[in-house]
């Protein structure tokens, strides 16, 4: 298969050019391929003509988006529009990756997990502008397409609230506050990787496709987890402190945990957020000790 990826040097697109690499790909992404230059990236999207394309290149930056309104539309969403357009003349499968911050985070009910059938309410503007760039996909190339949401991102090399955490967590100092009343599923590129070769499998599955590990916890669960998997990497103290301790440009959702309802219906089921860390500690920081 010709894979191309958008973003292709990002977290996301790094670990996705490792899983298919022994396909023909094309590492699309800035300065050669620039999504928002839409006549140069089709003439060069044509001379590869792609198979299939995976879009990951995004402005991912939440409080950045909030500051900086129109790039944030302009990449999130004419950018996606622009890889849509280039596909569908190319004839080119598109697999676009989004996020949990299409959904407001105010559930109504607890305990909640987001359907592919929620109606979205983004807060944020990271979030609205890749709603808009969802939409452009599915109604660009219908039949053709899917999208999948993902969240709570880490991967190889980072940065990630992981890289972040195990990093501060190797340091001296007082004890580290997490926020521990936002809830979410983390998820590794690599998960991410297998969803989305199920998807490039399946290319009669179209449309908004949930796709995080399993399982839900809050950032502080997910540093405790760490903690506990590094071991003595890890000999700082964590405390669980409240969102509005640590006020934020963009507001988080509390509750933005999604339900892999359409991957599960199709038999694929993504591993457990606790199982996926600990294959990516083991990789990503070899010799810290495991405490079971
Ligand atoms: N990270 C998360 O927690 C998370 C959660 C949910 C969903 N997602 C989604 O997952 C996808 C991948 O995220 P990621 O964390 O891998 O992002 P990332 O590391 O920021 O990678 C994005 C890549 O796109 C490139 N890019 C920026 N503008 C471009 C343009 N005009 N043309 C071509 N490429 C351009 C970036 O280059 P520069 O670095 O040079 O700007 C970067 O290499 C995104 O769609 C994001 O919205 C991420």
């Amino acid at each position: 298969m010709k894979i191309l990826i958008t973003g292709g040097k990002g977290m996301l697109g790094r670990t996705l050019a490792k899983a298919f690499a022994s396909h023909e790909l094309a590492i699309a992404d800035l300065p050669e391929w620039d999504v928002l230059d839409a006549e140069a990236f089709a003439a060069r999207m044509k001379g590869f003509s792609p198979d299939a394309v995976v879009h990951c290149a995004a402005m991912t930056k939440v409080d950045d988006c909030e500051s900086q309104r129109e790039l944030a539309y302009r990449l999130n969403e004419t950018g996606s529009r622009n890889v849509a357009l280039a596909c569908r003349e190319c004839g080119a499968r598109l697999v676009a990756i989004s996020t949990d911050y299409v959904f407001s985070g105010e559930a109504p009910e607890e305990p909640w997990s987001w359907r592919e059938t929620d109606e979205p309410a983004p807060r944020t503007v990271y979030g609205a502008s890749k709603l808009a760039g969802e939409r452009q996909v599915l109604s660009i190339c219908p039949g053709a397409s899917a999208v999948l949401r993902i969240a709570w991102l880490y991967g190889s090399g980072g940065p990630s609230f992981v890289h972040t955490m195990a990093k501060l967590g190797a340091q001296e100092g007082a004890p580290l506050k997490v926020v521990d009343d936002q809830r979410g599923n983390p998820t590794s590129t690599a998960v991410v990787a297998e969803e989305v070769r199920f998807l490039l499998e399946r290319p009669d599955v179209c449309g908004v496709v949930h796709g995080t590990c399993e399982g839900v916890t809050t950032w502080y669960g997910l540093a405790c987890e760490l903690k506990r998997l590094l071991g003595d990497g890890f000999p700082r103290e964590i405390v669980p402190c409240t969102t509005d301790e640590f006020p934020r440009p963009a507001p988080r959702p509390r509750n933005s945990s999604l339900e892999n309802a359409v991957l599960k219906s199709l038999g694929h089921r993504a591993p457990d957020w606790r199982e996926a860390l600990s294959q990516f500690v083991l990789e990503e920081f070899p010799g810290s000790g495991e405490r079971q």
